[in-house]
């Protein structure tokens, strides 16, 4: 007899969007002529950039020609790409990090998914609270925790790091000792950000363990501030302890084209182990690779005029996010993020429930974001909004809420 993987089952209800989804489809089936303002799902609205079509266009030209033409891309991602990334992303920052050691993707949600696997079941991990809930979803189904706990909030044999108000939404070093730290900087849904010198720490704390750090900088482009590091690389002793997932989602428009990369350093090992060694097997085994197009779109980004389109287009979204933070403060919220991330993270009034602020929200301004409780226990009381609105939706959003609350 055929067993499912019973693991499944231990992940409550629906995916969070999928939730929010619906909630919204039943309201505008309810209510119709009310239009509703999405502010909830982090998706980009504005078009790729015209350097970056320009090459898309040559590179599908290239494929209807039989002396251009090209099939399965290399197992670990063309070397044009992963020189320029290595290059401009890494070593122009100061970090020690060589093509080889990138491997490309088609996004950063399936290897930050999948990296689980080259680690054993008996890991315990450990994750901010509130997260982005692939990384606990993904080690759900792989058997590394126990139950969920509905009146928790949160699964057994995890390790949660609060982020609160008061530790400016960072993790502290927690008691019990975590083998895999999820870390994910600009964050997601808090916008909070990691100073050098904390990041340091705990690359220190992680090398002293033995563990492996998880680092998640999807909105390393976002950073306006200074001391905020880029990448966990930037921290002395990192290439022992750490692995970092990186998207061109956020940073160039990417989230239907899908192009992402993971760094494994070749001296990071666990059990005298190479995990780049066991990253590689699986990437050759299980994936055949981002296409050629999309790979030549993702080298367009880091060209002179790319990198000017796609920096002007972070700053638009940035200036949706001015708008919301400033507009909700006028309202009397108390708001966070918004700075060195396209995510704002505001207390709901009242002490009202995550929820219950999503459908004061819906209801009273027609507008819709995500609740705080949807990433983990310790956002509770807490809502997100994203900037990736477009500009009009984003000010009448902004005016609405301040009508209705
Ligand atoms: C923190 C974080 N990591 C990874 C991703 C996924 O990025 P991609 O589109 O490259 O799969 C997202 C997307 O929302 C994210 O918020």
């Amino acid at each position: 007899m055929t067993r499912i993987n019973n693991n499944f089952l231990k992940l409550p209800g629906s995916y969070l969007f999928s939730t929010i989804g619906k909630k919204i489809r039943e309201y505008e089936a309810a209510h119709p002529g009310k239009r509703v303002i999405r502010l909830g799902i982090g998706d980009v609205t504005q078009p790729i950039a015209p350097e970056i079509i320009g090459a898309l266009h040559t590179a599908v030209d290239e494929m209807g020609r039989s002396e251009t033409f090209k099939g399965y891309a290399p197992d670990l991602g063309y070397e044009f790409l992963r020189s320029v990334i290595a290059e401009k992303d890494y070593r122009a920052r100061g970090c020690d990090i060589s093509a080889d050691e990138i491997f490309i993707s088609d996004g950063a949600k399936c290897d930050c998914a999948n990296i689980q696997e080259v680690f054993g079941t008996d890991n315990r991990i450990g994750v901010q609270d509130p997260v982005y809930p692939v990384y606990v979803d993904s080690n759900v189904i792989a058997g590394r925790t126990g139950l969920y706990d509905e009146k928790k909030g949160c699964f057994n044999d995890v390790i949660y790091m609060p982020c609160t108000r008061e530790t400016g939404f960072a993790p502290v070093i927690p008691k019990e000792r975590p083998d895999l730290i999820y870390l994910c900087f600009p964050n997601n849904p808090t916008g909070a950000v990691i100073k050098r010198e904390e990041l340091q720490s705990w690359v220190d704390y992680a090398c002293e363990n033995g563990s492996v750090i998880l680092y998640d900088a999807a909105y390393e482009a976002y950073i306006t501030e200074e001391n905020v590091p880029h990448s966990i690389f930037e921290c002395e002793g990192a290439r022992e302890c750490a692995i970092e997932f990186r998207s061109f989602s956020k940073t160039a428009g990417f989230t239907g084209l899908r192009l992402g990369f993971t760094v494994i350093p070749r001296s990071l090992k666990a059990e005298g182990v190479s995990i780049w060694e066991l990253w590689a097997r699986r990437h050759g085994t299980m994936y055949n690779g981002a296409p050629y197009i999309v790979q030549r779109a993702g080298e367009a980004v880091y060209s002179e005029a790319g990198r000017k389109q796609v920096r002007e287009q972070i700053a638009w979204y940035m200036e949706n996010a001015g708008i919301i933070s400033e507009g909700l403060k006028e309202a009397g919220f108390t708001v966070y993020g918004g700075v060195n991330a396209p995510y704002i993270w505001l207390k709901t009034p009242k002490n009202m429930t995550s929820w219950e602020f999503f459908d004061a929200l819906l209801e009273r301004a027609n507008v819709a974001g995500t609740p705080g409780s949807g990433f983990g226990p310790h956002g509770e009381n807490y809502f997100r909004l994203t900037a990736f609105g477009g500009r009009e939706n984003t000010i009448e959003a902004v005016e609405r809420i301040k009508k209705a609350f």
